[in-house]
């Protein structure tokens, strides 16, 4: 069976963590992307998708493709939001709750600084989940250069394997 990788990202960082974990185990990319897309400039970005954050929205998204029954495995790739995961991933799992039970999960989370730990809650209580079988939480890597988290990745990638 094979690994997805399920993921949002406004400005990059989370779309280049998740391009590393697919070459690395050769699993599926499933870019989430809101019809209407969320400002991504100035103050109204951090307004406008701290607010759809912390109102659990759930905005409609342009069709994708993902078939559960190919994956036993799925990675959830978001940038932290208001100490949340980005909207988009609540519309996937809502749209695909009954075909996630049995799943195995793990989530790589991106962010500024604070907040990580209450988005992984989130996000286990979402999935209906007690745990992540890996989490990988890095602050901003578009900013760093790949030496310094490439081991948390290749961990990570390796901590996913059966
Ligand atoms: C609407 C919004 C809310 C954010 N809220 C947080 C937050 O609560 N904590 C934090 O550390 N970073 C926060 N950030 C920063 C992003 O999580 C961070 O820059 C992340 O690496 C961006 O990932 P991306 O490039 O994949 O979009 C926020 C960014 C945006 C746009």
């Amino acid at each position: 069976m094979k690994t997805a990788i399920v993921y949002y990202s406004m400005s990059g960082n989370t779309k280049m963590i998740a391009e590393r974990i697919a070459k690395e185990l050769s699993a599926d990319m499933i870019e989430l992307i809101p019809e209407k897309a969320y400002p991504d400039k100035g103050m109204r970005k951090f307004l406008w998708g701290g607010f759809a954050a912390v109102m659990s929205e759930k905005p409609k998204l342009y069709p994708y493709s993902f078939d559960a029954q190919n994956y036993d495995t799925i990675l959830i790739g978001s940038p932290v939001w208001a100490s949340n995961v980005a909207p988009p991933i609540r519309t996937f799992v809502e749209e695909n709750k009954d075909s996630l039970k049995e799943k195995r999960f793990g989530v790589f989370l991106c962010y500024a600084g604070g907040g990580a730990d209450k988005a992984l809650e989130k996000l286990k209580k979402l999935l209906n989940i007690n745990r992540f079988i890996s989490e990988l939480v890095l602050v901003d890597p578009k900013e760093k250069s790949a030496e310094e988290y490439k081991d948390q990745v290749h961990t990570f990638c390796e901590s996913v394997k059966y």
